[in-house]
């Protein structure tokens, strides 16, 4: 597993106003896009193309165009919505499939609620979106869904991170092709589950329920 914690002052600037509890839902949900473009922008540095000739007003010449099968993002709900449009941003003809996961907050053990993802993975990259990597539980089975459907590779792109999360997610995903791109990677999780210094809950952040 290949792990990748961005290291730009412009993320970390903008992970500042995101942590900060001062911060309202307006402004948390602007940033959480902007931070996800950004991200993406590393995580796709290994996407497929293929090349494609065409036209200049001078001269034809070679290009490359993003290639076939495209590449599927998949963002876990309910945090995980707050970061698809910064990413379509970027890969505007990747498919989009979702996956519905809520953590039980006593056991930290997620529940799969729903799931619209295409059949067949076969030779997909596969881009999972989710804001907040604490335990690993929910990245772990949302990957695994998306091996056992035959995805070639999955890289999952994460705001923050738990040491923990990180571990867990290398111990579960060993022999397959699986990338990690984290904004941060914080220093622990707590006694409840949650990232420090972390965000707090980054789906109430995103809609506004605190
Ligand atoms: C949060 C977060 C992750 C998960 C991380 O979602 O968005 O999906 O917890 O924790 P884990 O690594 O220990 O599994 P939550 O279950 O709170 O659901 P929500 O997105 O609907 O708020
Ligand atoms: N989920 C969150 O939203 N925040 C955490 O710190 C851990 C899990």
């Amino acid at each position: 597993m290949r792990v990748h914690v961005a290291d730009h002052p412009l993320i970390t600037h903008k992970l500042t106003v995101l942590r900060d509890k001062r911060t309202p839902s307006p402004v948390f949900r602007q940033l959480t896009e902007e931070l996800v473009t950004l991200l993406a922008y590393e995580a796709t540095r290994e996407v497929r193309v293929a090349a494609v000739q065409i036209e200049t007003p001078v001269t034809t010449t070679v290009g490359v165009q993003i290639d076939e099968p495209r590449p599927l993002v998949v963002p876990i709900l309910r945090a995980g919505l707050g970061m698809l449009e910064g990413m379509t941003r970027l890969v505007p003809t990747a498919e989009v499939g979702f996956l519905g996961m809520v953590r039980d907050e006593e056991t930290l053990k997620p529940t799969t609620y729903a799931e619209r993802l295409p059949e067949d993975l076969s030779n997909r990259q596969c881009f999972v979106l989710d804001p907040m990597l604490a335990t690993g539980g929910s990245l772990g089975a949302a990957i695994e869904y998306l091996f056992k459907r035959g995805a070639q590779d999955v890289t999952a792109i994460c705001l923050l991170a738990a040491p923990e999360g990180v571990a867990a997610i290398e111990k579960q995903v060993e022999g397959h092709n699986v990338t990690l791109v984290l904004g941060s990677l914080d220093e622990r999780l707590n006694e409840n589950g949650y990232i420090v210094p972390g965000l707090g809950d980054a789906g109430d952040r995103l809609y506004g329920t605190v």
